[in-house]
């Protein structure tokens, strides 16, 4: 099987913060490799803006450099690099003041009738000045796209505030909001699972399923975003957006198609399906602590003291008929053992065992989708052990991976932000959320926050699954989370 690229039309991509973090690592070695497959059209103009005073030849040098370091080994086809820099331009430009919007302006020359997308890697307390400024330049039409990245607020308020500035410029079919976890691989195989395989829906509730297990399990720290994070954490930061997203797609019931608002009118009922978070045992929060040649929370953010949580893990309930009864567990945090982010959905075991004791116990069957760091599905199964030796159960993984059998195991995954930043040109929005459901996953939030952010939260150590409360909130209900081990 060979990847299949659907060519879009010439477009123009605006990226403001071009010469930011997320515009180096992500978004020109995502724009790089689309050239690469072939799917940049002809005739496809990128621009940088940012503040920086610097002429269009720096900026191509900046994005050379980019490549050099996140663009990985096909970033050195020097014809394709070539190529690719000359599709870009950079406009200095201060978002804040009049000037400077006349020069992106005549950087866009004829763009009547093309996709024009801006892609907002900028603080959002630029947003406004920018949905404006784009408007008022006359640099929008019916075909402009606006591109936007948490954080989408940092409460309910602000979320609904940033919608109505946004709102004032641009229809809701023209903003894209932004959660990476969307455009990955696994994430997008959920819903190829569950909604295009009849085998799993007569299971896909409480009657089956024991419970739901959501792990984001990262080793890094905040390291240099301290002063960012600091405030917000790991509620605001990979809760709210990310680990709500994925409960989304493994709760959600089927959508009558696979479009964009029949996908996300499923996603915000679970949303607004969430049952408050009361109960003080349903929620641990964590910091992490200083361990052998590693600093603490407080050294990374440069803090003397912070309640703000590197690690969550806490119990959901999706109130509904199909999942009352099925708790969903959530954890994330920084500086843990491994970096392994999987959706486990486990189910209940046999309703009864007929093998003697001497076979050994059955394990529940646990379908589990790997995120990362490796893509995959496996379904956990208990079968005979092989060979004489009578009736012994043994458990076994049935990998559902297939990407050897569609012969794509040699083939690059691509990165989220590739098909993201493509999705956008195309106009697709089934994997970008919607106002809605932002404002509802914050309403949820908020109510947790309100009640804990004050309170000082349990240290842990650096390589280690979090906080012994973590394990707690599981073993309390008889059960356990999952290793986090890289397969
Ligand atoms: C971001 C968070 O949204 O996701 C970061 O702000 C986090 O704190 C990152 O590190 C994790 O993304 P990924 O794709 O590396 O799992």
């Amino acid at each position: 099987m060979v990847a299949r690229i659907v060519p879009v039309d010439p477009f123009d991509l605006v990226v403001f913060g071009a010469t930011g973090d997320l515009a180096r690592r992500k978004l020109i070695p995502a724009l790089y490799h689309r050239m690469h497959d072939g799917q940049m059209p002809e005739g496809a103009r990128i621009v940088g803006v940012a503040r920086a005073k610097m002429d269009r030849d720096a900026f191509r040098r900046m994005a050379a450099e980019a490549l050099d370091e996140f663009g990985g080994e096909v970033a050195r086809d020097t014809e394709i690099r070539d190529r690719f820099l000359r599709t870009i331009d950079y406009v200095p430009l201060d978002v804040t003041s009049h000037e400077g919007w006349d020069a992106l302006k005549a950087a866009l020359p004829d763009g009547e009738g093309r996709v024009r997308a801006f892609y907002l890697s900028v603080a959002p307390r630029f947003f406004g000045d920018i949905a404006q400024g784009v408007h008022e330049a006359g640099l929008t039409d019916a075909h402009s796209r606006i591109v936007i990245e948490k954080p989408l607020g940092h409460d309910l308020a602000s979320a609904r505030e940033l919608n109505g500035v946004f709102a004032g410029h641009f229809e809701e079919h023209q903003i894209f909001r932004i959660d990476h976890y969307l455009g990955k691989e696994t994430v997008q195989n959920l819903m190829a699972l569950r909604f295009a395989n009849a085998l799993f829906e007569p299971l896909w509730n409480g009657r089956h399923i024991d419970h739901v297990q959501i792990t984001v399990a990262e080793k890094v720290g905040v390291e240099g975003r301290g002063p960012y994070y600091d405030g917000i954490g790991a509620m605001r930061d990979m809760v709210q957006n990310h680990l709500l997203q994925l409960l989304c797609l493994v709760a959600m019931e089927p959508p009558s198609h696979f479009e964009p608002d029949a996908v996300r009118d499923e996603k915000l009922k679970v949303l607004r399906a969430l049952a408050p978070l009361t109960d003080p045992d349903a929620l641990v929060r964590g910091q992490y602590a200083n361990g052998p040649g590693c600093p603490s929370y407080l050294d990374d953010a440069e803090r003397g003291a912070s309640n703000t949580e590197t690690f969550i893990a806490l119990k959901a309930e999706v109130a509904n008929w199909r999942w009352s009864g099925v708790p969903f567990y959530l954890r994330t945090g920084k500086r843990m053992k491994s970096r392994v982010s999987e959706v486990a959905v486990v189910f209940k075991c046999a309703p009864h065992s007929i093998f003697p004791a001497a076979s050994g116990r059955a394990a529940q069957n646990v379908l589990s989708l790997r995120l990362q760091p490796d893509e995959a599905i496996k379904l956990g199964m208990t079968i005979k052990e092989p060979g004489p030796g009578g009736m012994r159960l043994a458990p076994a993984i049935l990998d559902m991976t297939f990407a050897d059998k569609l012969g794509a195991s040699n083939m690059r995954m691509p990165d989220a932000y590739e098909r993201l930043v493509m999705d956008v040109i195309r106009g697709d929005q089934t994997l970008f959320m919607r106002g809605d459901e932002v404002e509802a996953a914050w309403a949820w939030v908020d109510a947790i926050t309100a009640r804990v952010d004050d309170e000082p939260p349990a240290l842990y150590e650096p390589g280690s699954a979090g906080p012994d409360d973590a394990l707690m909130l599981m073993h309390r209900d008889g059960r356990r989370w999952r290793e986090l081990v890289q397969q």
